[in-house]
């Protein structure tokens, strides 16, 4: 049977383990993957723009011998020209996976029902799967292990937060949150969350004090106030986010040896200064680029390379 990559939640904790061990046997170069996905297409539907998710998929799919397909929205016209049905029916008998992105997530939801290939979620509005596999894989090679970690989130309860949410959850990472109250994470996913961590014993504490939940913090995230789709929005969250910005004060309060992301594009000196996400601790290009191989690793097992 197929399997699709549609959120973290649905992956068990051995297969996230997994994942992460494929990525450390492709980092260390030592086997050959060069022909692992040969003759394999992989497909790029992207309605939202992007620049680290669709070169790193295309490096990544390149590098383990296949190919991939991007297709231009302007042409797919995805939803206008077809419905959902006939578009997943077709693209089954050209590709062997696809990766999409787009705003509703009940779309890729419905795309993954009727797709005979594997579809994953290269970003929607409510989740970013890859991402937060890839920020987590990031951790545990710095760090050494998830076991025991701190992990601060500033800013929005976005798509990113969401899947750091389940991310954490799953992987036994202790999440604080801070938000604005208006911008908190959706209370659903914070459920299914705190649920999921009652099994792996992960602490998880949502507040509006960015100063509390850096304090002792081994990471500290964040993301940019205003998403892809939201640019209208773009002043009032300005006004609605002050005192959430990642500085050197607020890091100061996190552990001497803390590790800084951020899963880019940054606004910086909004969200996140200059000063912080060039200084020592920010580990914003190794989480870029571990995006590739924690991809990778994906691709091998769902397109059953591995
Ligand atoms: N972090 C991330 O997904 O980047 P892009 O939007 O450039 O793909
Ligand atoms: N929250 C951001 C993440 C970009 C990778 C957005 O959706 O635009």
């Amino acid at each position: 049977m197929k399997r699709d990559l549609i959120s973290i939640k649905d992956l068990k904790i051995e297969e996230i383990e997994h994942i992460f061990s494929l990525t450390d046997t492709l980092k260390a170069g030592v086997e050959d993957f060069s022909q692992s996905l040969s003759g394999k297409t992989l497909g790029l539907l992207l309605l939202k723009p992007s620049l680290r998710t669709r070169v790193s998929f295309e490096v990544g799919m390149n590098q383990l011998g296949g190919h991939t397909l991007y297709l231009p929205p302007e042409d797919i016209k995805f939803g206008a020209r077809e419905g959902i049905k006939d578009f997943a029916g077709v693209l089954s008998r050209y590709l062997d996976a696809l990766v999409m992105r787009t705003f509703s997530h009940k779309q890729l939801e419905e795309l993954a029902e009727f797709a005979a290939i594997p579809i994953i979620n290269g970003l929607t509005d409510l989740l970013h799967p890859c991402q937060v596999l890839a920020d987590l894989y990031s951790i545990k090679e710095k760090k050494g292990s998830l076991a025991g970690i701190n992990f601060s989130f500033i800013g929005d309860g976005n798509n990113v937060a969401h899947s750091l949410l389940f991310g954490c959850a799953k992987t036994g990472v202790n999440l604080n949150i801070a938000t604005p109250v208006k911008y908190k994470p959706k209370s659903e996913i914070v459920t299914e969350a705190l649920e999921i961590a009652k099994g792996s014993g992960a602490k998880i504490v949502l507040s509006d004090n960015p100063s509390a939940a850096v304090g002792g913090a081994d990471v500290v995230y964040t993301d940019v106030w205003t998403s892809m789709g939201q640019e209208s929005e773009c002043k009032k969250r300005k006004k609605d986010f002050q005192g959430f910005q990642v500085n050197q004060k607020l890091i100061s309060l996190a552990k001497s040896d803390c590790s800084l992301m951020h899963c880019l594009p940054a606004h910086r000196n909004e969200e996140i200064t200059d000063e912080v996400i060039d200084g020592p601790h920010s580990i914003v290009l190794d989480q870029a680029e571990n995006r590739m191989h924690v991809q990778k690793a994906i691709l091998l097992l769902l397109l059953g390379g591995d």
